[in-house]
Protein backbone atom coordinates (compact mmCIF):
# COMPACT_ATOMS: atom_id res chain seq x y z
CA UNK A 1 0.00 0.00 0.00
CA UNK A 2 1.52 2.90 -0.83
CA UNK A 3 2.12 5.47 2.05
CA UNK A 4 -0.22 8.76 2.60
CA UNK A 5 1.03 11.60 1.45
CA UNK A 6 1.62 14.40 3.91
CA UNK A 7 0.62 17.99 3.16
CA UNK A 8 3.32 20.09 3.48
CA UNK A 9 3.18 22.95 6.39
CA UNK A 10 2.92 26.80 5.37
CA UNK A 11 5.76 28.82 6.12
CA UNK A 12 4.73 32.16 7.66
CA UNK A 13 6.77 34.82 8.61
CA UNK A 14 6.61 38.00 11.13
CA UNK A 15 8.69 41.00 10.30
CA UNK A 16 9.06 44.21 11.45
CA UNK A 17 11.25 47.18 13.39
CA UNK A 18 12.38 46.44 16.57
CA UNK A 19 9.22 46.83 18.94
CA UNK A 20 6.94 45.94 16.54
CA UNK A 21 5.61 43.35 18.22
CA UNK A 22 6.26 40.22 15.80
CA UNK A 23 7.28 38.30 19.14
CA UNK A 24 3.48 38.58 20.68
CA UNK A 25 1.76 37.99 17.41
CA UNK A 26 3.89 34.98 16.74
CA UNK A 27 2.94 33.70 19.73
CA UNK A 28 -1.00 33.99 19.49
CA UNK A 29 -0.89 33.03 15.74
CA UNK A 30 0.57 29.53 16.95
CA UNK A 31 -1.89 29.44 19.53
CA UNK A 32 -4.50 29.87 17.43
CA UNK A 33 -3.88 27.35 14.85
CA UNK A 34 -2.78 24.88 17.48
CA UNK A 35 -6.42 25.35 18.78
CA UNK A 36 -7.88 25.28 15.15
CA UNK A 37 -6.15 21.50 15.75
CA UNK A 38 -3.45 22.60 13.43
CA UNK A 39 0.35 21.61 13.77
CA UNK A 40 1.96 24.50 14.24
CA UNK A 41 5.91 25.26 15.44
CA UNK A 42 7.21 28.80 16.27
CA UNK A 43 10.65 29.72 15.87
CA UNK A 44 13.19 32.79 15.29
CA UNK A 45 15.73 33.82 13.73
CA UNK A 46 18.40 34.91 15.31
CA UNK A 47 18.01 31.40 15.97
CA UNK A 48 19.16 29.67 19.48
CA UNK A 49 21.42 27.32 17.93
CA UNK A 50 24.91 27.98 17.53
CA UNK A 51 25.27 30.90 14.86
CA UNK A 52 22.57 32.74 16.50
CA UNK A 53 23.52 32.23 19.90
CA UNK A 54 27.04 33.94 18.52
CA UNK A 55 25.08 36.82 16.79
CA UNK A 56 23.01 37.62 19.78
CA UNK A 57 26.36 37.92 21.86
CA UNK A 58 27.32 40.54 18.97
CA UNK A 59 24.83 42.63 19.41
CA UNK A 60 24.70 42.61 22.77
CA UNK A 61 28.32 43.62 22.52
CA UNK A 62 29.45 40.11 24.39
CA UNK A 63 31.31 38.71 22.39
CA UNK A 64 35.13 39.21 22.18
CA UNK A 65 36.06 41.95 24.29
CA UNK A 66 39.24 43.45 25.02
CA UNK A 67 41.43 41.86 27.83
CA UNK A 68 40.12 45.00 30.10
CA UNK A 69 36.90 43.81 29.30
CA UNK A 70 33.54 45.98 28.26
CA UNK A 71 34.70 47.25 25.01
CA UNK A 72 32.57 46.13 22.08
CA UNK A 73 33.64 43.67 19.60
CA UNK A 74 34.46 45.75 16.64
CA UNK A 75 33.08 42.51 14.45
CA UNK A 76 31.96 44.11 11.14
CA UNK A 77 29.07 44.65 9.49
CA UNK A 78 29.76 42.42 6.10
CA UNK A 79 30.40 39.67 9.00
CA UNK A 80 27.49 39.77 10.95
CA UNK A 81 24.99 39.79 7.50
CA UNK A 82 27.05 36.72 6.73
CA UNK A 83 26.21 35.58 10.13
CA UNK A 84 22.70 35.84 9.62
CA UNK A 85 22.47 34.05 6.47
CA UNK A 86 24.67 31.07 7.60
CA UNK A 87 22.64 31.12 10.66
CA UNK A 88 19.24 31.21 7.93
CA UNK A 89 20.33 28.22 5.71
CA UNK A 90 21.47 26.21 9.53
CA UNK A 91 17.78 26.61 10.48
CA UNK A 92 16.11 25.83 7.18
CA UNK A 93 18.16 22.48 7.08
CA UNK A 94 18.10 21.83 10.47
CA UNK A 95 14.20 23.08 11.75
CA UNK A 96 11.91 24.45 8.99
CA UNK A 97 12.45 22.25 6.47
CA UNK A 98 12.00 19.10 8.64
CA UNK A 99 9.18 20.60 10.17
CA UNK A 100 7.31 21.50 6.93
CA UNK A 101 7.89 18.20 5.10
CA UNK A 102 5.96 16.24 7.48
CA UNK A 103 3.20 18.56 7.71
CA UNK A 104 3.70 21.07 10.84
CA UNK A 105 3.21 25.30 9.97
CA UNK A 106 6.39 26.89 11.21
CA UNK A 107 5.96 30.59 12.13
CA UNK A 108 9.18 32.62 12.50
CA UNK A 109 9.99 35.86 14.10
CA UNK A 110 12.16 37.49 10.97
CA UNK A 111 14.28 35.91 7.96
CA UNK A 112 15.17 37.19 4.63
CA UNK A 113 13.27 41.20 4.91
CA UNK A 114 14.96 41.43 8.35
CA UNK A 115 18.69 40.91 6.90
CA UNK A 116 17.45 43.28 3.50
CA UNK A 117 16.14 45.86 6.19
CA UNK A 118 18.66 45.74 8.66
CA UNK A 119 22.62 44.87 7.56
CA UNK A 120 21.62 46.39 3.94
CA UNK A 121 21.91 49.96 6.07
CA UNK A 122 25.30 49.58 5.88
CA UNK A 123 26.26 46.43 3.62
CA UNK A 124 25.22 46.83 -0.48
CA UNK A 125 21.80 45.28 -0.71
CA UNK A 126 22.87 43.77 -3.29
CA UNK A 127 25.29 41.60 -1.90
CA UNK A 128 22.65 40.64 1.19
CA UNK A 129 20.22 39.43 -1.22
CA UNK A 130 23.03 37.32 -2.84
CA UNK A 131 23.92 35.62 0.18
CA UNK A 132 20.38 34.91 1.00
CA UNK A 133 19.88 33.06 -2.21
CA UNK A 134 19.33 29.72 -1.14
CA UNK A 135 16.54 30.81 1.62
CA UNK A 136 12.93 29.80 -0.41
CA UNK A 137 10.65 32.46 0.10
CA UNK A 138 7.94 32.04 2.54
CA UNK A 139 4.43 31.10 1.74
CA UNK A 140 3.27 34.55 3.90
CA UNK A 141 5.38 37.27 5.13
CA UNK A 142 3.39 39.49 7.25
CA UNK A 143 4.85 42.65 8.06
CA UNK A 144 3.62 44.95 11.20
CA UNK A 145 3.89 48.62 10.55
CA UNK A 146 5.17 50.95 13.35
CA UNK A 147 6.83 53.85 13.68
CA UNK A 148 10.32 54.35 15.38
CA UNK A 149 9.35 57.06 17.72
CA UNK A 150 6.37 54.42 18.93
CA UNK A 151 8.50 51.76 18.91
CA UNK A 152 11.18 52.80 20.68
CA UNK A 153 9.52 54.10 23.14
CA UNK A 154 7.60 50.78 23.57
CA UNK A 155 11.14 49.54 24.06
CA UNK A 156 12.08 52.01 26.56
CA UNK A 157 9.22 50.95 28.93
CA UNK A 158 9.85 47.33 28.50
CA UNK A 159 13.26 46.65 28.89
CA UNK A 160 16.18 48.09 30.39
CA UNK A 161 19.33 46.69 27.99
CA UNK A 162 19.57 47.83 24.35
CA UNK A 163 21.47 45.80 20.97
CA UNK A 164 23.23 47.12 18.77
CA UNK A 165 20.36 48.05 16.57
CA UNK A 166 17.62 49.56 19.13
CA UNK A 167 18.58 52.87 18.90
CA UNK A 168 16.39 55.69 17.24
CA UNK A 169 18.65 56.90 14.06
CA UNK A 170 19.53 53.37 13.34
CA UNK A 171 15.55 52.01 13.48
CA UNK A 172 14.08 55.00 11.29
CA UNK A 173 17.07 53.75 8.59
CA UNK A 174 15.64 50.05 8.96
CA UNK A 175 12.01 51.53 8.75
CA UNK A 176 13.39 52.72 5.27
CA UNK A 177 14.68 49.80 4.33
CA UNK A 178 11.70 47.12 4.93
CA UNK A 179 9.17 50.40 3.07
CA UNK A 180 11.99 49.83 0.01
CA UNK A 181 12.08 46.64 0.27
CA UNK A 182 8.58 45.67 1.30
CA UNK A 183 7.52 47.57 -1.84
CA UNK A 184 10.10 46.01 -4.34
CA UNK A 185 10.27 42.64 -2.57
CA UNK A 186 9.02 39.55 -4.88
CA UNK A 187 9.51 36.53 -2.77
CA UNK A 188 6.03 34.72 -2.30
CA UNK A 189 3.12 37.40 -0.44
CA UNK A 190 3.69 40.06 1.65
CA UNK A 191 1.09 41.59 3.78
CA UNK A 192 1.10 44.77 5.51
CA UNK A 193 -0.42 45.58 8.75
CA UNK A 194 -0.75 48.51 10.62
CA UNK A 195 0.95 47.59 14.25
CA UNK A 196 -0.05 51.07 15.84
CA UNK A 197 -3.70 50.07 16.94
CA UNK A 198 -4.71 47.53 19.58
CA UNK A 199 -2.73 44.54 19.63
CA UNK A 200 -6.19 42.21 19.72
CA UNK A 201 -7.41 44.21 16.45
CA UNK A 202 -3.66 43.14 15.01
CA UNK A 203 -4.03 39.05 15.74
CA UNK A 204 -7.81 39.37 13.95
CA UNK A 205 -5.74 40.58 11.23
CA UNK A 206 -3.19 38.05 11.28
CA UNK A 207 -5.75 35.45 11.22
CA UNK A 208 -7.58 37.07 8.43
CA UNK A 209 -4.44 37.00 5.93
CA UNK A 210 -3.95 33.24 7.70
CA UNK A 211 -6.79 31.99 7.29
CA UNK A 212 -6.72 32.62 3.29
CA UNK A 213 -3.57 30.22 3.13
CA UNK A 214 -4.78 27.02 5.02
P1 LIG B 1 15.10 40.09 17.73
O1 LIG B 1 13.99 39.50 16.92
O2 LIG B 1 14.88 41.48 18.25
O3 LIG B 1 15.51 39.12 18.89
P2 LIG B 1 15.23 39.36 20.45
O4 LIG B 1 13.73 39.45 20.56
O5 LIG B 1 15.80 38.14 21.10
O6 LIG B 1 15.94 40.62 20.83
O7 LIG B 1 16.41 40.07 16.81
C1 LIG B 1 17.60 40.61 17.28
C2 LIG B 1 18.08 41.66 16.33
O8 LIG B 1 18.58 41.08 15.15
C3 LIG B 1 17.02 42.68 15.91
O9 LIG B 1 17.54 43.98 16.16
C4 LIG B 1 16.90 42.46 14.42
C5 LIG B 1 18.23 41.86 14.05
N1 LIG B 1 18.26 41.05 12.81
C6 LIG B 1 19.03 41.48 11.75
O10 LIG B 1 19.68 42.52 11.82
N2 LIG B 1 19.11 40.71 10.62
C7 LIG B 1 18.43 39.54 10.49
O11 LIG B 1 18.52 38.89 9.43
C8 LIG B 1 17.63 39.10 11.60
C9 LIG B 1 16.91 37.81 11.51
C10 LIG B 1 17.57 39.89 12.74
Amino acid sequence: MAAKKVRRGRFIVFEGIDGAGTTTQMDRLVNWLRNRGELAEPTAEPTTGPIGTMIRQILGGRLISKPSGGTPSGIDRTTIALLFAADRIDHLQNEIEPHLAAGRHVVCDRYVLSSMAYQAVDVDLKFVRAINQKAPAPDLTIFIKVSPEVAMQRIATSRPDRDLFETLPFQRKVAEGYAACAEAYRDGPLVTLDGEVSIDRVTTEVQRAVEALL
